[in-house]
């Protein structure tokens, strides 16, 4: 029996569908990872769901594609899932470019914190700008993490730090884009300068005032438990008043030093844990019992020239491992995944499989949507990339360039020839200098 489509894409050199027992057995480096990897593959869609993949010498038998439906030939490049983003505060204003020029001079994160910079320099900007102005910073800032692979990303609030000022946030990450956004709570980031010396009178606010009003508007709450900002008491209290009012949680743990986040997290039942650069044995145990999904951000370790979270050791104990941008003005300004992806190999030894894994179904995983996006399989979103590459390999290893030429999101042609598309081109004809989305 064959099935109906209305989008074929053909021609791959291979798709990676991260669907174990997919495709050929794994071999080579990081064999132990099966990716589900198709040589010279195709995928078919209908109405934006994966309805196949399989091999191109298949497709005849196993597809019926209608006169209209569209046909994309990527002539040789390799297919693999859209990125999922899972630890991204995309809605801000201001910049801190002087930051990052002291640090080189010598300055700490926290030192410049301290100063009146840092989180709080960008809560000021943020509060001054109206909802629009973030609805186009975000809707930019979209564009170039589309240009660049993620097809789904977590939207943080955290630079409002006052009911109205979250809310702003929440409400300009929904500026009309292709990306698919979860959002989080994050009013728990670091104590608003009214507040000074009064942390535990602003943890009070959060709790009763911020999120009971924003309960609905958000998937997840997130609180970040580290020297310089909250203790794991305060963390507690956002977690479980959070957990209360149906949040799903997260934690910022183990970033800037070892302060029991982790541990929290896990006995908490979080879906993510994320920083863990500090981490120890004990916590990686925890996580595993507990399922918390380990989100790490290489590009803050490369910014903040920190040592890097412990992914092997994590990935050994049998850890589900996120690898995500932490997109945000201070510690980890780059929307791009690729180098994050490179970096987890580079500095981490993960395979090129491993990462890649981690920057997919794992970034599903900590964002709860395992079920939708992440992978190539029947029913999910037809959310996937082309390559400037045969091979998923060449993520991590032709590095500091964009690998990505065209992107399809819930199966609509959404970057052609590395541009944003707003509307899906009708030609269906194959031009082999534009990258092959036709
Ligand atoms: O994930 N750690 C806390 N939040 C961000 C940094 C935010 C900032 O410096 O503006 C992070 O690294």
């Amino acid at each position: 029996m064959s099935v109906r489509c209305d989008l074929l894409v053909r021609g791959a050199g291979e798709v990676v569908t991260m669907a174990p027992g997919a495709g050929q057995a794994p071999h080579g480096p990081g064999a132990s990872v099966d990716l589900g990897v198709i040589p010279r593959g195709a995928v078919a869609s209908r109405d934006g769901r994966v309805v196949w993949t399989g091999p191109e010498s298949e497709i005849a038998a196993a597809l019926e594609v209608p006169g209209d439906a569209r046909v994309v030939d990527v002539e040789g490049a390799a297919v693999v899932p859209g990125f999922v983003d899972a630890h991204t505060p995309l809605v801000w204003a201001g910049e801190r470019a002087a930051e990052y020029g002291a640090r080189l001079g010598g300055a700490t994160y926290l030192e410049i914190q301290e100063a009146g910079g840092g989180i709080n320099s960008t809560v000021r900007a943020t509060r001054a700008a109206t909802e629009e102005q973030l609805a186009a910073l975000a809707a930019c800032r979209l564009d170039s993490f589309l240009r660049h692979g993620t097809t789904t990303l977590e939207a943080k609030t955290g630079y409002g730090l006052t009911l109205e000022d979250e809310r702003k946030q929440l409400a300009a990450a929904e500026v009309a884009h292709p990306v698919r956004r979860v959002h989080t709570v994050l009013a728990a980031h670091l104590t608003p300068e009214e507040y000074a010396g009064r942390d535990d009178e602003y943890i009070a606010l959060v709790c009763d005032e911020i999120l009971p009003a924003l309960a609905g508007q958000a998937e997840f709450v997130d609180v970040f438990c580290d020297e310089g900002a909250f203790t794991v008491a305060q963390a507690r209290r956002v977690l479980e008043a959070g957990r209360a009012l149906g949040y799903r949680l997260k934690i910022h743990a183990e970033e800037l030093a070892h302060t029991g986040g982790t541990a929290l997290a896990a006995s908490l039942g979080a879906v993510s844990a994320d920083h863990l650069i500090h981490i120890t044995g004990e916590d990686i145990a925890a996580l595993k019992e507990s399922g918390t999904v380990a989100v790490l951000l290489p590009g803050t370790s490369y910014t903040l020239h920190t040592t890097y979270a412990p992914a092997k050791e994590l990935l050994a104990a049998g850890v589900t491992v996120a690898l995500a941008t932490d997109f945000n003005p201070g510690s980890c300004y780059s929307e791009n995944l690729q180098m994050a992806i490179s970096l987890a190999c580079q500095e981490d030894r993960l395979t090129p499989a491993e990462a890649l894994r981690a920057a997919t179904t794992g970034g599903a995983a900590a964002l709860g949507l395992q079920h939708e996006v992440g992978s190539l399989e029947p029913g999910k979103s037809c959310d996937l990339l082309v390559l400037d590459s045969a091979t998923h390999e060449e993520l991590p290893y032709h590095w500091g360039v964009n690998l990505v030429t065209g992107v399809i999101a819930g199966g609509e042609v959404v970057v052609h020839d590395r541009r944003v598309v707003r509307a899906a081109p009708t030609s269906t004809v194959t031009s082999p200098a534009d990258g092959g989305l036709t």
